[in-house]
């Protein structure tokens, strides 16, 4: 029979993932559907409800995406390291009766930044904007990039000192406010993990961050030259990227680790880059 797999979220309309996943099954020959399901709001427990109803079905693995991560990673039997910190999944697999959680979305990122950006981050002066879900998502897949120094920087300093206090401190590991930054030498990665763009808005980030022969990185996929790349680029910084790789590699991650054969994603991000300006 054929592999069932679907995308559920709220609203679902915009979805790229039937797109993406299945150009990654034609490629590698698998034979699976995947499809888009809009995911019930309301009451609580109608997520878990469609979840299992498509399972029972025969579904083999499911993405999700906002605003069910958390409800994802709640009702799973098993969670990877990645998802425990994030606190979110964003994909599952049915297995043996079990509901195992992942979180592709930090290794999606790093994926792009290092292979397809070229940037390794090993020794890199990395400064990371908010403390959101797309933080905690990212945090161990950077530590294990091994930057030189990783800061993270939120408008509410707490946050980004929970999020340190529960990977371990460290030296190399810093939360700060956006006014600490000003003092600080620039960096070499600068990403933007905070929803501000969503609403067209810049994090209050000052311009002597950036490093002309570095980069800076939309987490945003998809809504042109930003707010903040806007201010990188005024600034000098000549890589810039959206998040349009990152969307294409945590699903090859996602792919990989459920038919266990990785696609090619080059022609998949050039098929959905949308230019920036
Ligand atoms: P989620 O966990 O669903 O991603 P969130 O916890 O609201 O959502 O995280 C959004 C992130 O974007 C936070 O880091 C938030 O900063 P605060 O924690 O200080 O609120 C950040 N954010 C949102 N709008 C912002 C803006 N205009 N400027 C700077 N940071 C912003």
């Amino acid at each position: 029979m054929t592999d069932q797999y679907a995308v559920i979220g709220n609203p679902i309309g915009h979805t790229k993932s039937p797109l993406i996943h299945g150009l990654f099954a034609q490629e590698t020959q698998q034979d699976m559907t995947y499809t888009a399901i809009e995911g019930p709001i309301s009451p609580q427990e109608a997520f878990a409800e469609t979840v299992n109803t498509f399972r029972a079905a025969g579904g083999k693995g499911m993405n999700v995406t906002a605003p069910f991560k958390l409800k994802a990673f709640a009702m799973a039997d098993d969670r990877s390291e990645r998802a425990e910190l994030a606190g979110a999944a964003n994909a599952l697999r049915f297995e043996n009766g079990r509901i195992v959680a992942e979180n592709f979305d930090g290794v999606g990122l790093v994926r792009d930044i290092e292979v397809n950006l070229h940037l390794p981050m090993a020794g890199k002066r990395v400064l990371v904007l908010g403390a959101g879900g797309a933080m905690r998502g990212a945090l161990l897949p950077f530590l294990a990039a091994r930057p030189a120094e990783l800061v993270i920087a939120n408008r509410n300093v707490s946050k980004a000192e929970a999020l340190v206090a529960q990977v371990g401190v460290r030296a190399s590991l810093l939360a700060c406010g956006y006014g600490d930054l000003e003092a600080m030498r620039r960096f070499d990665l600068v990403v933007n993990a905070t929803s501000a763009s969503l609403t067209g808005e810049l994090p209050p980030v000052p311009p002597n961050v950036f490093n002309p022969e570095g980069a800076a990185y939309e987490l945003a996929y998809g809504k042109g030259l930003t707010p903040f790349l806007r201010l990188a680029r005024n600034a000098g910084v000549l890589g810039i990227a959206d998040g349009v790789g990152m969307l294409v590699e945590q699903a090859a991650e996602a792919f990989a680790w459920w038919r266990g054969i990785r696609p090619q994603t080059r022609s998949v991000i050039d098929q959905l880059t949308v230019p920036l300006d």
